[in-house]
């Protein structure tokens, strides 16, 4: 059962008090309408039309890697129905039914599409409905004896008697595939002077064609944006579905009301997740995994049992099986750490690989480096890896300590087995073995203290 999908998304969004178009506002890292228009493929769509408003050419441009996808531009907003005849060129001759949702609503479910494509038959329309304890606001279901629907009057049309009706309108239907020239006939005879869509459920009656319906239960699908508190409320919404999702897959979630989760992450079962940690992006966390309170991933990859601690930011990074990293640990793109090791508090990472075994226990910035197995960075450890104008490369070969407070200045290699003397500055390759010390050598001054004192 093919069918096209026209998403309605002209609105101002006036109350987003934004530059950015309504619709690009990100929802868990995907644009607000990126979310109807992956609904309306998913659900089969062989075609998907946007109907949008001011921005156009960003939103285009947001959506270039799409295909089937179109973007058509109401330079007014005179109503839903005016909306969808600008769809019309697009889908001028389609000859399958065409479905029509709203693009500030993202929760809409790929099965209420489906549903309603299912449900048209030799019917001109379906829509979808709902009861609300509370209709305030949306268009009002009219039935007659048979519990046929005869029409949906808009709240501000509506009479006492028919704002009492509890079953809405909630904006997502389906069309047959003469819906182009019924729109032609639809009026703004309204209190809104606008043309309303629904208007088009007496025009396919008085043709003689059926309109039918499908019931929804999930609050969810009518959460509209229109300003950022409820941006904010749909996005707890989405999260709280991804959690259900990951605590039935076997993830332990403390705290689930806390964390932020993009729909893009994957976690393993048996991972572990503190209060507050910020997933994001492509980050990949395997079983038996932890992070801790207040850590931010960001495309990283946490592999199986590594611990990450709390506070700590880790952005297109690779943290091996069984290694930990924090607490306040900072591991950015291009981090590679290997199985077993030891990355401690205010340790800063960039580009750079740790083989197996390594420990960086305190306080350094390792940046352009290369550290062999089994190597010891002490305390306060530095790369120098810029020279103000280029970056360098450090080698620290296999069994290396280095001790604390020591700045390396690269380019250097120092070879395996070598050990270099705390508070040194190393600007010459070390080779294997050996100990460097590039210090001013210590003096002691007997009694000078003891004199100094007994002379004032
Ligand atoms: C509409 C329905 C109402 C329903 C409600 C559900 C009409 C007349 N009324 O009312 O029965 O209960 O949705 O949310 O359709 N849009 C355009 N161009 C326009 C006007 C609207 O693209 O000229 C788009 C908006 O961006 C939005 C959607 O259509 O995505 C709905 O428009 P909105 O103004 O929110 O309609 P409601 O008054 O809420
Ligand atoms: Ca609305």
């Amino acid at each position: 059962m093919a069918h096209a999908v026209v998403i309605l998304a002209a609105g101002l969004g006036t109350r987003m008090k934004s530059k950015l178009p309504k619709v690009l506002h990100p929802l868990m890292g995907k644009p607000l309408v990126g979310y109807c228009i992956d609904t309306a493929f998913a659900s089969g769509a062989e075609k998907v039309v946007v109907v949008i408003g001011h921005g156009a050419e960003l939103v285009r441009k947001t959506f270039a890697g799409y295909q089937n996808l179109e973007f058509v531009v109401q330079d007014r907003q005179l109503g839903t129905a005016h909306a969808l005849a600008q769809a019309k060129p697009a889908l001028a001759g389609y000859p399958n039914s065409v479905v029509v949702t709203q693009g500030d609503t993202p929760l809409t479910r790929v099965e209420t599409l489906t549903g309603l494509v299912e449900a048209i038959g030799d019917a001109g329309m379906a829509m979808l409905t709902m009861k609300l304890d509370d209709p305030s606001g949306y268009g009002r279901i009219l039935r007659d004896e048979q519990g046929e629907i005869v029409r949906n009057v808009e709240q501000k049309d509506a009479t006492p008697e028919q704002r009492a009706i509890r079953e809405i309108n909630p904006g997502v239907y389906c069309f047959d595939h003469t819906v182009w020239e019924r729109l032609e006939a639809v009026d703004n005879n309204n209190a809104a002077k606008e043309y309303y869509l629904p208007d088009l459920i007496k025009l396919y009656r008085s043709a003689g064609k059926r309109v039918v319906s499908t019931e929804s239960t999930d609050p969810g699908e009518l959460l509209g944006v229109n300003s950022r508190q409820q941006l904010a409320q749909v996005e707890q919404v989405l999260i709280s579905r991804l959690c259900a999702h990951w605590m039935a897959q076997g993830v332990r979630i403390i705290r689930p009301e806390t964390v932020y989760i993009e729909p893009t992450v994957q976690l393993e079962a048996d991972v572990t997740l503190w209060p507050g940690v910020i997933l994001r992006g492509s980050t990949k966390i395997a079983e038996g995994a932890e992070v801790g309170a207040y850590s931010v991933l960001t495309d990283a990859v946490v592999e199986a049992g590594a611990r990450v601690k709390s506070h700590s930011v880790l952005e297109s990074a690779h943290l091996g099986a069984g290694s930990d990293a924090g607490p306040f640990a900072r591991l950015r793109a291009g981090t590679v750490v290997e199985e077993g090791v030891h990355i401690g508090n205010f340790v800063e990472i960039k580009n750079t690989r740790l083989k197996r075994g390594v420990k960086a226990g305190h306080v350094s910035y390792l940046g352009d480096a290369e550290i062999g197995e089994d190597s010891n960075i002490g305390a306060g450890t530095i790369t120098a890896n810029f020279d103000g104008k280029r970056k360098h490369k450090t080698v620290i070969g296999r069994g290396v300590f280095i001790g604390s407070n020591s700045t390396l200045i690269p380019p250097i290699t120092i070879g395996d087995g070598a050990f270099v003397a705390g508070g040194s500055g190393i600007n010459k390759d070390v080779p294997e073995d050996a100990l460097a010390i590039a210090r001013a050598r210590q003096e002691n001054k007997d009694d000078f203290m003891k004199r100094k004192r007994e002379s004032e």
